[in-house]
């Protein structure tokens, strides 16, 4: 996850791989209710972790489903209709799919009741529900303010003879609420009518799809009439996959449309949604086709690759996939025309107003925009030159996170960088680490920032937070001649034995864990940590044959997003062309007191002055030896760290990269 303040992306070439896709939450929520009301045990396969789906699941064990969890299967033993508790305080969090569904079902099943959330639940409508609800005879009261949670719920007297009347055209939400809750009920044939025009259809086909698969039988005339028969009781289906979510698909269909694929492989492969996928932004296959993407479909994977190249430029109403159709405004940077989105007025009441956003951020990218209340018209810079580099503002919105990290396959090769890129956890929490394992970039675009420096200078912790700030990969290149060592001396290799340790340096089976550092399945982080094994790490980093038998490995630390690589010889011959180096040194004097601090605090003695020759002798060898030896390389920057903090020696490294950037 990247909960850092940007995210820089490189200019990316090709793309290729599978991606399992995070459940839908729609479905996720609906189908833990469901389950929750049927009769029997059902196992749901692929939940999506998120927080929504966190407040129903502690919702419902409060009222007393039981509720195993491994992984992303859940167990859920149902009530069978029947309340076990009739009491309770329930908190939603700001889980309008969690607050509304379970509203009418326990304002159906009677008991007494108060459910709240968080101050923003407390400002989203729910008043066209309450309303439905009380024509059937439920007691509900508003604990705040009227037609807005926090809400109490007591025991009525149902009446459930004349049609039900429900509003349509605010959210779907209140219409699915009563058809999930009223089979409940159904002694007799329940009606419902919706008032106005329906909006959001789609959900409304979930919701009934959903309920088939719970043995619920809807009677629908048009979108206005819906009836539930009577006798309907719902039944577990036993087991129930959650489809991957389709409008995040988007992203990966478009990276197949406009990626060619990486070399002897087959474009992207989805897993988790198909053609027999129920989500409406499933469609979005059909204007990914228009606009030229070649895609293939199972009943529950995807699998696409570039077609016409340039995309073609389409003119779309895209009022039946108003979520993924942001993904095609940001495809058609890649078109050979201009392309007009139409009836995308519902845009500018999502989690920002994504016409004004795409317009802005676009814009930024150097394409034309022209912007009305319902429509977007966008079109590409003419020419690689008319492409800029962007820093993109995200307002809040996964979506506009997401699609956007697709403009980093401009043909300027220009890198995108993506602010508050954490805003994608609400729907996609690993979404720029499944970019980031398909996308290829030319390695010389992946950046490296090296600091070099003599032992105790603070390198490590300098070089591991600067990454943690730019959410780069980090390498710890001591750390690999610490583990040669170590693993040499276990093999029973002499440290003069060049020969012997590269071997043994060539097959490290080494696996970095957070700040842990793994020999196979050996935890060995405190062992290479003493000053025994720096000094037997010092020694075996002067024979050549080991120094290039690291080289290698080392190399494959440079992957997406970036690095940040501290050692000796990072900047002078590991990464020559790295576009930061840094030569980070303190006094000696300076540099002994930390690691005398250091041992203390790990309870092994030791004193300055022994601390002080020993860490003299180490620099002494590093600085002198033939192979490599421990210098500032050329077009380093020199950072005097003896009386910095580390926030002020880590603003200053963050400062300096952001000098070579083009933003
Ligand atoms: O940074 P450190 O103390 O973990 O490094 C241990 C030894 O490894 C150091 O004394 C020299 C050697 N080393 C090296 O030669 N080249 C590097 N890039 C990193 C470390």
């Amino acid at each position: 996850m990247f909960d850092i303040e940007y995210l820089d992306i490189p200019p990316l070439t090709r793309a290729a791989g599978t991606v399992h896709l995070p459940g839908s939450k729609s479905i996720s929520n609906r189908v833990l209710l469901l389950a929750a009301l049927s009769r029997g045990q059902t196992t749901v396969h692929e939940l999506l972790a998120s927080d929504d789906t966190a407040v129903m699941l502690a919702a419902l064990k409060q009222l007393g489903c039981t509720v195993k969890q491994d992984g992303d299967i859940a167990v859920i033993g149902g009530l069978g209709g029947q309340l076990v508790q009739t009491k309770a305080r329930l908190f939603m969090g700001n889980a309008g799919t969690a607050m509304r569904p379970l509203t009418a079902a326990l304002a159906l099943l009677g008991g007494e009741f108060e459910l709240s959330g968080v101050q923003r639940m407390h400002e989203r409508p729910i008043g066209d529900l309450v309303d439905a609800l009380r024509q059937l005879g439920c007691s509900i009261e508003y604990l705040g303010n009227d037609g807005f949670p926090p809400l109490r719920l007591r025991p009525g007297q149902l009446k459930l003879e004349d049609p039900i009347h429900v509003r349509g055209d605010v959210s779907s939400q209140f219409l699915t609420a009563l058809l999930m809750a009223l089979p409940l009920v159904a002694r007799r044939d329940i009606c419902i009518e919706v008032v106005g025009e329906l909006i959001s259809r789609p959900y409304i086909e979930i919701t009934l799809n959903l309920l088939k698969r719970f043995g619920i039988q809807v009677q629908r005339e048009g979108w206005q009439r819906f009836t539930i028969p009577a006798g309907s009781q719902y039944q577990s289906p036993g087991e129930i996959h959650v489809e991957g979510d389709a409008s995040s698909a988007s992203y990966f269909i478009a990276l197949g449309a406009i990626a060619e694929s990486a070399k002897g492989q087959n474009g992207i492969e989805i897993l988790g949604v198909g053609a027999d996928s129920i989500q409406g932004d499933i469609r979005f296959v059909e204007a990914a086709r228009m606009m030229g993407a070649q895609i293939d479909s199972t009943p529950n994977s995807l699998r696409i690759s570039r077609g016409s190249w340039p995309l073609k430029a389409i003119d779309l109403d895209c009022n039946h996939i108003p979520d993924a159709a942001m993904t095609l405004a940001v495809m058609a940077l890649y078109a050979d025309g201009t392309t007009f989105l139409r009836n995308i007025a519902s845009w500018r009441v999502k989690e920002t107003d994504r016409i004004a956003a795409m317009a802005c951020e676009l814009r930024k990218l150097g394409a034309t925009v022209k912007e009305g209340a319902d429509y977007l018209k966008i079109t590409p810079p003419m020419q690689r030159e008319a492409w800029k580099a962007a820093s993109i503002r995200t307002y809040d919105d996964h979506r506009v996170a997401m699609c956007f990290s697709l403009a980093a396959f401009n043909p300027a090769q220009l890198p995108v960088r993506i602010l508050d890129p954490k805003c994608v956890a609400k729907t996609f929490p690993d979404y720029f680490e499944a970019l980031f394992a398909m996308a290829e970039a030319d390695t010389t675009h992946i950046p490296v920032i090296c600091i070099d420096g003599p032992t105790a200078s603070g390198k490590g912790t300098l070089a591991a937070l600067a990454a943690q700030r730019l959410g780069y990969h980090y390498l710890d290149s001591g750390a690999l001649y610490r583990l040669s060592a170590f693993a040499a001396t276990r093999a029973g290799v002499a440290l003069d034995d060049g020969a012997g340790v590269a071997r043994i340096a060539r097959a490290l089976p080494v696996r970095f864990q957070g700040d842990r550092v793994f020999l196979e399945t050996e935890d060995v982080s405190e062992a290479i940590r003493t000053e025994a094994a720096g000094m037997a790490a010092s020694k075996v980093s002067a024979h050549p044959q080991v120094r290039s038998a690291l080289v290698a490995l080392q190399h494959s630390f440079r992957r997406l997003p970036g690095l940040v690589a501290d050692g000796r010889d990072m900047g002078t011959v590991i990464f020559p062309d790295a576009p930061l180096k840094i030569y980070l040194t303190a006094s000696a004097r300076h540099r002994a007191e930390r690691r005398h601090k250091q041992l203390i605090s790990k309870g092994n003695p030791a004193t300055i002055p022994a601390i002080l020759q020993d860490l003299e002798a180490r620099d002494a060898r590093d600085m002198s030896r033939q192979a490599a030896p421990l210098k500032p390389a050329d077009d380093a920057r020199l950072l005097d760290n003896s009386d910095l903090s580390i926030e002020k020696s880590v603003a200053q490294v963050i400062d300096w990269w952001q000098g070579t950037r083009p933003f």
